[in-house]
């Protein structure tokens, strides 16, 4: 039994960062494996979003590349529930409720690509952290571990989509 939908090609009305909408719009088989995952903004998302990172990229035959996303995912997937919530860490319900992560894989068989959608409308600000600081370095990794990422609206949609490429090396 197959544990996640692998989606051909439909990218639905989440629109991905520039350099992925372009290869998209293309040809829709560009991206023939595509999962996605809804989660509710809250810390027991990124677990949850690690794990399905693994088991869709070894079902994909991508295990080799399963750390470096799963990486990625977690520090997307924290700054996205991070940025849903208030100063108390407590999610900012709206009028639909629960604020949502969603995260979606796709891949041509030898590339990677992770987006994170969430509803905040202010763009990530990658910077650099001081030596002393504990935190600030979550985009960094992202960009070391990645060959490329960026962020993007969507049109029709509130917030922001993160996207992140991977290549096998
Ligand atoms: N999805 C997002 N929505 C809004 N702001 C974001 C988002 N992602 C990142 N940011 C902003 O970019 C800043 C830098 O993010 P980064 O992940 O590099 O560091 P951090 O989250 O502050 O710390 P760390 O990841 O090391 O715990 C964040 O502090 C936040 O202000
Ligand atoms: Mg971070």
């Amino acid at each position: 039994m197959r544990t996640v939908a692998t989606l051909s090609g439909s990218h639905g009305t989440m629109a991905g960062c520039s350099w992925s909408q372009a290869v998209h719009a293309e040809n829709a088989t560009y991206w023939p494996l595509s999962a996605r995952l809804p989660l509710g903004a809250l810390p027991t998302a990124v677990p949850c979003a690690r794990l399905y990172t693994r088991v869709v990229l070894g079902e994909w035959g991508l295990a080799a590349m399963a750390d470096r996303a799963e990486l990625i995912v977690s520090e997307l997937v924290t700054n996205s529930v991070r940025a849903s919530a208030d100063e108390d860490g407590r999610p900012r319900y709206g009028d639909a409720g629960l604020p949502v992560v969603q995260l979606r894989l796709a891949s041509d068989h030898a590339r990677v690509l992770v987006e994170v959608w969430d509803g905040v409308p202010v763009p990530p600000a990658p910077r650099l952290a001081a030596p002393d600081e504990q935190g600030g370095r979550g985009l960094a990794l992202v960009a070391a571990l990645s060959d490329r990422w960026d962020w993007t609206t969507v049109p029709g949609w509130p917030g922001k989509v993160v996207c992140a490429e991977l290549r096998s090396r």
